[in-house]
């Protein structure tokens, strides 16, 4: 067992796994390892005599029949797990082999474990990798980023293995540093908010339109093959049938209303924060992940402050708004999403291409939309464009949907049903529009309190008045 697999994966659980299946299905022999016996049998035993796969429990089998340089992929747990794999592979390593961390690892992490390894002449890169575990068998969305020329040695491998959207592999090298991870946390940021919106809407047609599930499963069928089409419409459109094997009823119904999460979210506002960049679409998705763990404090609160519904809509009414605030939405959050790349990738001299991450996240990833294609056609006719909202595709096509949006809003407001993604995004909207915002007697406070000083509208220069 000689230094001849092409590629190496770390972690055999199911991503590593259907990734190293994926590979070898591609041409490409594939060794796995993983610490657990029980996974690499598991594995042995599916592929039976395929000679392109191979696996081991031991980590020197396991770097021995890999061809130099070595290309390990880590599929393990972002964390310490990172860690501690790469001190066990270090020792077996040679000069130039390639690490490929393909986990959610946050970003500075990435950033320090490839200076740590580059001062030991091994090249060190993240990669995101969206589309779970169905993605990493079938096609994932790739997101590598990192040092140009060890990326180039993978290349072959990812571009085969990555999903094809009108046959262009959905990979593409996104920068130096960790360029890959920054990018793929800013997809999951997005994701966030994509499933708030959606989970509103389907909270919206239920209290007003008193949808059943099939009925909600027809219309989100219907809504997938228009401008809304994306995988979690999709996805959405199937859980809403899926019967519970308790009783006759749908097992999203009896699911219970508390929104965990890993932490991506979060880093997304958090880096948003940092940045300067607002993004409250994606702020409000992950604080109502935290709002819908306060189960107890929810149910007792809602004994004392009892809303009811008094407005209903006409299906069709309910529909067309839906469908319009829902197109909104999603035109925000991308925009909030992308602005965020934008001004990151400045500030990490990530030289980040907007238009090649909007096309590599056509198909594979968890967001992947009929959108992106607008997207990306924004970012191909002006690369320095600054925002979204500045594409004329966009303006017009945002410009007929907002009256949706505002009566839709104003009427959960009145209702006291929660419709914090979409409002969020209406007033982000509005402000954004706004060429004059009352943050002027903000000035003035601070000023006032604390002769912070503030600019004016007619003079050049920062002034201070003795209030
Ligand atoms: C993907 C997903 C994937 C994972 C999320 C879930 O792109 O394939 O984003 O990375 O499903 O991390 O995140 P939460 O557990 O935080 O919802």
């Amino acid at each position: 067992m000689n230094n001849t697999f092409d590629f190496g994966v770390v972690g055999l659980g199911v991503m590593g796994r259907n990734f190293i299946l994926n590979v070898a299905e591609k041409g490409f022999t594939a060794f796995g390892h993983d610490l657990d016996e029980a996974k690499v049998d598991s594995l042995l035993n599916e592929c039976g005599n395929n000679q392109d796969i191979g696996a081991s429990a031991n980590v020197k089998t396991f770097v021995n029949s890999l061809s130099l340089p070595r290309k390990i992929m880590l599929l393990v747990p972002a964390g310490k797990t990172v860690n501690i794999v790469i001190e066990c592979l270090l020792p077996h390593l040679d000069p130039d082999d390639i690490i490929i961390d393909g986990g959610n690892s946050f970003f500075r992490e990435t950033d320090k474990r490839e200076e740590y390894l580059k001062a030991k002449g091994i090249h060190f890169f993240g990669a995101g990798i969206s589309g779970g575990a169905k993605g990493a068998r079938l096609g994932p969305s790739l997101m590598p980023g990192g040092s140009k020329d060890a990326y180039n040695l993978v290349q072959p491998i990812f571009e085969a293995v990555a999903a094809k959207f009108q046959g262009e592999p959905c990979v593409a090298y996104l920068g130096p540093k960790s360029a890959g991870n920054y990018v793929k946390m800013v997809h999951n940021g997005i994701e966030y908010a994509l499933m708030q919106l959606i989970s509103e809407a389907y909270n919206t047609l239920k209290v007003y339109g008193d949808y059943s599930n099939p009925e909600l499963n027809d219309l989100f069928i219907k809504w997938n093959r228009g401008r809304l089409q994306s995988f979690l419409m999709e996805i959405t459109s199937r859980i809403l049938i899926k019967k519970d094997n308790q009783d006759d009823g749908y097992l999203v119904d009896r699911i219970m209303d508390k929104a965990k999460q890993k932490g991506t979210g979060k880093w997304t506002s958090q880096n948003a924060m940092d940045l300067g960049i607002p993004v409250p679409s994606i702020d409000i998705a992950v604080s109502m992940r935290e709002l819908s763990a306060m189960k107890e404090e929810r149910e007792k609160a809602s004994r004392f402050y009892k809303s009811k519904v008094v407005n209903k809509n006409d299906k069709n009414e309910l529909e067309k708004m839906v469908e319009e605030a829902l197109y909104f939405g999603f035109v925000i959050i991308y925009a909030q999403g992308f602005h965020q790349l934008a001004i990151a990738s400045e500030e990490y001299s990530y030289e980040l291409d907007l238009c090649s991450i909007a096309k590599i996240w056509r198909a594979g990833c968890i967001i992947r939309a009929g959108l992106l294609e607008d997207i990306s056609n924004a970012y191909a006719k002006n690369d320095k464009l600054s925002h979204l909202l500045f594409d004329t595709t966009f303006i017009d096509a945002i410009k007929p949907v907002v009256e949706s949006v505002r009566s839709l809003v104003s009427q959960s407001v009145k209702n006291g049903i929660p419709l914090p993604g979409l409002s969020n995004s209406l007033t982000y909207f509005d402000a954004f529009k706004s060429s004059r915002l009352p943050l002027n007697l903000i000035q003035a406070q601070r000023d006032y309190f604390g002769s912070h000083g503030y600019e004016r509208t007619d003079m050049e220069g920062i002034f201070h008045t003795e209030w």
